[in-house]
């Protein structure tokens, strides 16, 4: 491929990426991260009365992986379990979802997932794609409670952008009849990346306000990791010093809904986010979508 590793560090921050090995899909990624959230939260499968699942890359069309992990889990308590699809703002979007569960009442321990087998849509000869995505899964559990945790969610969408990222093949046209290369993400990268710094720099714009937040108040910003280019406007605009940035591009590529919670699982492992800490998770992808949280985790 005419690309080289030097153009890609540059213009990206991606040094690595994993890819699911060829038996394995994205319900197998989410089951190992869900397991892990289990454990780090100390919960049994039957404390889980809601899973919502954040993917563009499911094992199949119907049933969600949500579904096909509620089984995998062993969680026999008839709770909803399904999936979310808005690429790779969709764990903003599962965290809202969950949210709002939680917050409405119907539901008090919800495990809320980002899963992607991206390589599974990419056509590995457009050097235009192939060598930004990769493979992951991470996963987190949301309880009820009265401390303060999602403080608010921010979701937005914009059909008009469609055509700028997108795989075009899907199951209502037909498999059959289109091209081989609309199976397969198509971006005009260019003007994605205009638009996802500026609309990642308005949702956190208005996240702040909402919340009556100075930008000093945040701790961490633990962004969708699409670009390090990206990530970088949006921590200018939070007069934020990229070491209060959790940074996971250079290792994990861009995984879609797998990126924020990649993300935020390596700074609370490695010791850096603590308890009381403010977060603000923000992600931006197709469709377009993007999307905010701010947490006290
Ligand atoms: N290797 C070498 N050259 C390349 C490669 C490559 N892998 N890919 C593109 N180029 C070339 C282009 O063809 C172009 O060449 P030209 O000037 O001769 O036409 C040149 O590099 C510059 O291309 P640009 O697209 O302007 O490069 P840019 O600096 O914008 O970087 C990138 C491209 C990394 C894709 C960037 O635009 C980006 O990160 N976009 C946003 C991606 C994103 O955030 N997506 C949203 C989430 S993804 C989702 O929702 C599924």
């Amino acid at each position: 491929m005419n690309t080289t590793d030097a153009w890609i560090r540059e213009r990206t921050g991606i040094v690595k990426r994993h890819i699911a090995a060829d038996d394995e899909t994205t319900l197998d990624l989410a089951e190992a991260a869900a397991r892990q959230a289990l454990d780090a939260a100390g919960l049994q499968s039957n404390d889980i009365d809601l899973i919502v699942v954040a993917t563009t890359t499911p094992d199949c069309v119907f049933p969600s992986v949500a579904c096909l992990l509620q089984q995998r889990l062993g969680v026999t308590n008839s709770s909803p379990a399904f999936d979310v699809q808005a690429v790779c703002a969709g764990f903003a979007y599962a965290l809202s979802v969950a949210d709002n569960f939680i917050r409405a009442g119907s539901s008090t321990t919800a495990l809320v997932i980002g899963a992607e087998t991206f390589s599974r849509i990419l056509n590995w000869e457009d050097r235009n794609t192939c060598v930004l995505f990769g493979d992951g899964a991470g996963a987190v559990i949301l309880e009820a409670s009265n401390e303060p945790g999602v403080l608010s969610t921010h979701l937005h969408a914009d059909g008009r952008y469609a055509e700028l990222l997108h795989v075009p093949n899907g199951v209502s046209r037909g498999y059959d009849v289109v091209q081989q290369q609309e199976a397969f993400v198509q971006m005009r990268g260019n003007e994605v990346f205009r638009m996802a710094v500026r609309k990642l720099q308005e949702v956190v714009v208005e996240t702040l306000a909402v919340n009556n937040l100075d930008k000093s108040e945040i701790d961490w910003l633990v962004p969708h990791q699409a670009n390090i280019r990206i990530i970088a406007a949006t921590a200018k605009k939070l007069d934020m010093g990229m070491e209060k940035v959790v940074v996971t591009v250079h290792d994990h590529g861009n995984t879609s809904a797998a990126s924020i919670p990649l993300a935020l699982d390596t700074a609370v492992r490695d010791g850096r986010i603590k308890r009381g800490e403010k977060l603000l998770l923000e992600g931006f992808g197709g469709g377009f979508t993007w999307g905010s949280a701010l947490i006290q985790y």
